[in-house]
Order: C-alpha cells, then structure tokens, then sequence
C-alpha cells in the first residue's frame, strides 16, 4: 500500500527459502534463454535454494509496495557453491532430470568444468538479475547491483565479475551502465557470452 503521502515505498530485503517458488517463477518468465532454465523447474529450485541459503552467495528481492518485483542472486564464492551443489545435491539433481536433460547436463558440466575452475577473472559473480517487465527502466536492476556490490564489499571482496549472453544488449548495456569493465569473450553450453568485471 502506498504510503500517507502517497509515494510508493521501494524496498529491498534478503530473500528466505519460502520466496523460492516465486523467484524460479520469476527466472522462467524472464530468463527464459539460459542452460538452468533448459534444466527445469526442479533443478533451478535446487540451484535458488543454494543461492538463497548459502553464506556463500546471496539473493534480494526488490518489493514496490510490499509486492516482489524483482530480484538479484550473487555468489562470493563461484567454486565453493558449485562444488557443494555437485557433491551435496547430486542426488536430487540427477532425480529431478530426464533421461535426455540428464545427459546434456553431464556433458555441459564436463565441457564446463574448465570454464567454472580455471578461466574466471575472480570468484565473486553476479548471477541472475531480474525485474518485472512493467517496473522497468526505472534504475531498479542498478539499485540491486549497488546492494549486491554493498555487500561483497562487507564480505571484503573488491572484484566481482558478470557473464551474460552475447546477444543480451539491455543486460550489457546494464552493467556497462553501472562501470562494468569487458573482460573476455567465451563460449559456455554452446553459447557465446561476454565477461565483464568491475573492481569495487
Ligand atoms: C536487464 C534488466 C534486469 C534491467 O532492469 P531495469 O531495472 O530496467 O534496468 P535499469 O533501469 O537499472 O537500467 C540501467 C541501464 O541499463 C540500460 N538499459 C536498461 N534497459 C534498457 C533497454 N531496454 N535498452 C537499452 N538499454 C537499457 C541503460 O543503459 C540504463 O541506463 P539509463 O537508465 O541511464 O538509460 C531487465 O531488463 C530484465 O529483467 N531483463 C530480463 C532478464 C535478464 O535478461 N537478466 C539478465 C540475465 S541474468
């Protein structure tokens, strides 16, 4: 509800395990074209639920007026979580999989492993960012980065990168928007993506 003075009220708060439905929600309406969304509805509750709960990442959502309208989720920590999720969750990943997402995601992950250990400009990642296509262009995507740059900086990061398809010219104007320096072009589950990275 707006406020006595009519002036909607924008907050952003850390998301808890019960915003899980609406967040994967929100990744398939918006994030449509991305390997985790090729995955399934299954698999990206896993994945959110890591990036929720973790003390190595971090999701917050963007409410107007007490409604959620958008959100962004970061790691500190890229090999920590993705080593975890592969050895604590590998059951429920490979139950939550057919037969034909299951095989694509073995050979993705092999064919990525190299990208996700080694060819990283630094550990901290911005991952997904969304926001309701009625509310945008309205600086919310850069208040959410701020408050994810924010926090890494209390974690004592001072570097985070972010990849995002080669043809997502709103999310690359995004983050060069909010100083995000090109880093490197690179090729993940068949896709060309940039890498850009800021120092913080
Ligand atoms: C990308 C996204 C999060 C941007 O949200 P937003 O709140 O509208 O972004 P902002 O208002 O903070 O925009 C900041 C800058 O980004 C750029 N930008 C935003 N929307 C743009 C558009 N439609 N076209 C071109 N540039 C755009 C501009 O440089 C803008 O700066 P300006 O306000 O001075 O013009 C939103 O478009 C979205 O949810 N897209 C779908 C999900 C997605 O692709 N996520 C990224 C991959 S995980």
């Amino acid at each position: 509800m707006p406020n006595k003075n009519n002036i909607a009220e924008h907050t952003m708060i850390k998301a808890k395990i019960s915003d899980l439905d609406y967040i994967v929600d929100l990744h398939i309406k918006y994030i449509g074209d991305s390997f985790f969304t090729y995955l399934g509805r299954k698999f990206l509750k896993i994945i959110y639920s890591e990036l929720i709960l973790s003390k190595y990442a971090s999701t917050y959502l963007y409410a107007v007026d007490n409604k959620t309208i958008g959100y962004i989720s970061f790691v500190l920590n890229k090999k920590i979580i993705f080593i975890k999720i592969l050895f604590t969750r590998c059951l429920s990943i490979i139950f939550c999989l057919n037969f034909k997402t299951f095989l694509k995601c073995i050979f993705y992950c092999f064919n990525s492993m190299g990208y996700i250990l080694k060819k990283q400009y630094c550990k901290s990642e911005l991952l997904f960012i969304a926001v309701d296509d009625t509310y945008r262009n309205n600086r919310i995507a850069s208040k959410l980065i701020d408050l994810a740059e924010i926090v890494m900086r209390q974690n004592n990061i001072f570097k985070v990168q972010v990849s995002i398809n080669d043809d997502n010219f709103v999310s690359q104007n995004l983050v060069k928007d909010n100083k995000y320096i090109f880093y490197k072009l690179f090729n993940f589950y068949g896709k060309k993506m940039r890498m850009y990275y800021k120092l913080l």
